[in-house]
């Protein structure tokens, strides 16, 4: 028996990365997973890789259309949805005097309404089921406390952490439980890009920021995504039942709380 039999569920940004590996150790679990992202091709090609328990849906959180269309497809697909992980999220970096109102309301539009609205349509779902639900939502350790040159990406994620507790004493009345996960620095395509942005603002050669963030980390290295997914598997099973709008930092020692 593994731990999460039977179960549905759709992970927002699953093409690759945290998402990606949560979608692999979900099936392994027993899972049946839909991967959802902007980016279809890749989407499709990470399923196919999976294996059949997994199915590629294209997926836009900031478009509320694609919200609700992707809702609906994931419930043709799988019959119900038992388990949502909002983690489709953009990064950026910039010093305060040159972040661009575009830039604000289009990461906000991803990072904060994405998560907002896409936990809405599916936890009417889950209402309507009246079987409970699991609500996972990625935040960072940029949610615990600003830095200097990633205002609007640690704004994105301090939000998340709040709407992780309202809506965790909101939906728990109907069997819901909505958690989040704050990562500390999780290596792979993400933090490339992250380096580049370094690189760029900070004058570094590329692939020294993150060898600076490897070396602070007090477990001795940056996160694998596989490091987190013993906590998405947790928070998705029923060993979770009551544990209510958390957000758990799995980030190898970078912050307490
Ligand atoms: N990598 C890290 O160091 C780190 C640290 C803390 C938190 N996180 C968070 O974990 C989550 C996953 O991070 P990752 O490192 O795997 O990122 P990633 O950039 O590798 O993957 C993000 C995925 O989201 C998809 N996406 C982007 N915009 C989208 C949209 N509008 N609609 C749907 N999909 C969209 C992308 O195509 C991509 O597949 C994010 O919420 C991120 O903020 C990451």
């Amino acid at each position: 028996m593994t731990r999460l039999d039977g179960k549905r569920a759709l992970i927002t940004g699953a093409a690759r990365g945290i998402g990606r590996a949560f979608a692999q150790r979900y099936v392994d679990e027993g899972a049946q997973v839909i991967i959802a992202d902007i980016d279809l091709s890749r989407a499709q090609a990470t399923a196919s890789e999976i294996g059949p328990d997994a199915s590629a849906i294209e997926m836009d959180v900031s478009d509320q259309a694609s919200i609700e269309a992707a809702v609906t497809q994931a419930l043709s697909i799988l019959g119900g949805i038992d388990i949502l992980v909002n983690n489709a999220a953009v990064f950026t970096a910039d010093p305060i005097v040159d972040i661009t109102r575009k830039d604000y309301s289009q990461i906000f539009d991803i990072n904060v309404a994405g998560t907002l609205f896409t936990m809405q349509a599916v936890a009417r779902v889950m209402i309507e089921q009246k079987q409970g639900g699991k609500i996972i939502n990625m935040a960072s350790q940029a949610g615990r406390r600003g830095e200097a040159l990633v205002a609007v990406y640690c704004a994105t994620k301090a939000a998340v952490i709040s709407l992780t507790q309202s809506a965790g004493l909101n939906l728990i009345e109907h069997g819901i439980n909505v958690n989040a996960i704050a990562p500390g620095v999780v290596d792979g395509e993400h933090w490339e890009g992250v380096d580049a942005q370094f690189a760029r603002l900070e004058g570094k050669a590329q692939g020294e920021k993150k060898r600076e963030v490897d070396a602070g980390v007090p477990a001795g290295r940056m996160a694998t995504p596989e490091d987190l997914t013993g906590m998405a598997v947790f928070l998705a099973s029923s060993e979770s039942d009551y544990i209510v709008a958390q957000c758990y930092n799995v980030d190898g020692g970078q912050w307490m709380s």
